[in-house]
């Protein structure tokens, strides 16, 4: 199995490109499946989820022609609507099938996705989304069974925001009879990225990054093209990466306004950032300050943020107090970073981080994507050597983020 080998203590410096965004173009592939023709994509991601997830699309009978980042996609010849166990369980947001396979040709058969490291995770509000447009769904067999003659738009208030239950409750309404109503409804910029395609490809919605998003549905959607926006999370990666290392380092093909949060928490530790409409500076050149977290649904701190912080934090100076109110599970990382030297307190949903001098390189192990995240910063920060296991992780989400860290002066490399 590959790992990654850092030795800690060099500054970043220089540009790096970011990528598009895995959690826009994972709902994005699935918006395909709404119809005959053909979708063109760019700026499209190298990452193990985009493979899976278009290994998932090929089995349903949509064909894909791919040209590096440009990816062109048809369902013309949906045939098989059908998400199966085997890669259900690899990749949860296989579940984005379930709302067009089922408005699109009136029957899905998708794998409940089964429970995850960072909490339970249920799609409780996915199915009664879709009840409420009338769709008959009954479990069977670890199967959600899914059928509808056509959809109709209904008023749905989701008591929990949630990120792809917004997306694929949009996706199931856009081909729906009549006005869909999401109320509490997901503002990331990944659900505002999939509305922006779907109305490409001819879809009535509006509200899409306010919490009450209206869709009136159409008959049929035609084909397009549409840029993937940039990664946010893999952007903040390497800001609060540069802001505990130290150094200078340019962001380009990044989208700022994306990153409020997070940018405010960095220039609260010390860091100097300037942006323009696609590039970020940051500059760093002491010790950080500790600073206190607390994730929360778009606008506020993202909770795929909180994994990077908490490392950044382990060597500020101070304590900080880092709060997850997203998911029930989210601090796996904790325990191997104090395997690193750092010192830090869990109770309940938060972590008390007290700033040390250093950390001291070690073989740690990587639990989730934001997680393995965490440990290549505190890598980078630590004296000595750090082996970091099961870096499969990090591949699902962060396209080549070894090699960008090489192109930074950073002393990286991936082992077996
Ligand atoms: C999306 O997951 C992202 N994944 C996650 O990113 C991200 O952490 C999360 O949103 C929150 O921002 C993708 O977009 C592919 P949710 P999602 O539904 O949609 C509860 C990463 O690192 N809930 O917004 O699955 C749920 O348990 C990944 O890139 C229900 O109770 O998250 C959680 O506590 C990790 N019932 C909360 O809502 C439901 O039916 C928010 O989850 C749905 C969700």
């Amino acid at each position: 199995m590959q790992k990654l080998k850092i030795r800690g203590g060099k500054p970043l410096r220089g540009d790096v490109r970011i990528s598009g965004a895995k959690n826009a173009a994972l709902p994005i592939l699935c918006a395909s499946l709404l119809t005959a023709e053909t979708l063109t994509l760019r700026n499209v991601p190298q990452l193990n989820d985009i493979g899976t997830m278009l290994k998932l699309l090929a089995q349903m009978g949509v064909t894909a022609q791919r040209d590096g980042e440009t990816l062109a996609l048809n369902a013309g010849s949906l045939d098989n609507p059908v998400a199966p166990y085997d890669l259900v369980k690899t990749m949860r947001a296989s579940i984005l099938a379930l709302g067009p396979l089922l408005t699109r040709l009136g029957e899905a058969k998708v794998s409940l996705p089964g429970g995850c490291a960072i909490g339970a995770r249920p799609v409780d509000l996915h199915i009664k989304g879709l009840e409420a447009m009338g769709a008959t769904i009954r479990i069977e067999a670890g199967y959600i069974h899914a059928t509808a003659k056509r959809l109709k738009g209904a008023r749905i208030f989701m008591d929990t925001v949630t990120v792809t239950g917004t997306e694929n409750l949009m996706m199931a309404a856009v081909l729906a009879d009549g006005r869909t109503l999401l109320e509490n409804a997901a503002r990331e910029p990944e659900v505002v990225d999939l509305a922006d395609c779907l109305i490409k490809m001819g879809a009535r919605i509006q509200g899409h990054g306010s919490d009450t998003i209206t869709i009136e549905g159409v008959a049929t959607l035609h084909g397009a093209a549409h840029a993937i926006m940039p990664d946010r999370i893999e952007t903040g990666t390497f800001l609060a990466a540069v802001t505990a290392t130290g150094g200078d380092i340019r962001l380009l093909n990044t989208q700022p306004g994306t990153l409020d949060a997070v940018i405010e928490k960095l220039r609260d530790a010390g860091a100097t950032i300037a942006s323009s409409a696609d590039q970020i500076s940051i500059a760093m050149h002491k010790r950080p300050l500790s600073i206190n977290v607390r994730t929360a649904p778009y606008p506020a701190f993202p909770t795929d943020m909180q994994a990077q912080f908490i490392a950044l934090n382990t060597i500020a100076s101070g304590t900080a107090v880092v709060t997850e109110t997203i998911f029930e599970n989210r601090f796996m990382h904790v325990q191997e970073l104090v395997r690193l030297g750092a010192r830090i307190d869990i109770e309940g949903n938060t972590a008390i981080v007290h700033g040390v001098d250093k950390l001291t390189g070690a073989a740690v192990m990587a639990t989730d994507l934001r997680a393995s995240a965490c440990l290549v910063i505190a890598g980078l920060v630590a004296e000595g050597e750090t082996l970091i296991d099961r870096i499969y992780h990090l591949d699902r989400g962060y396209d080549h983020i070894e090699k960008k860290l090489v192109a930074l002066g950073a002393d990286i490399e991936r082992c077996n």
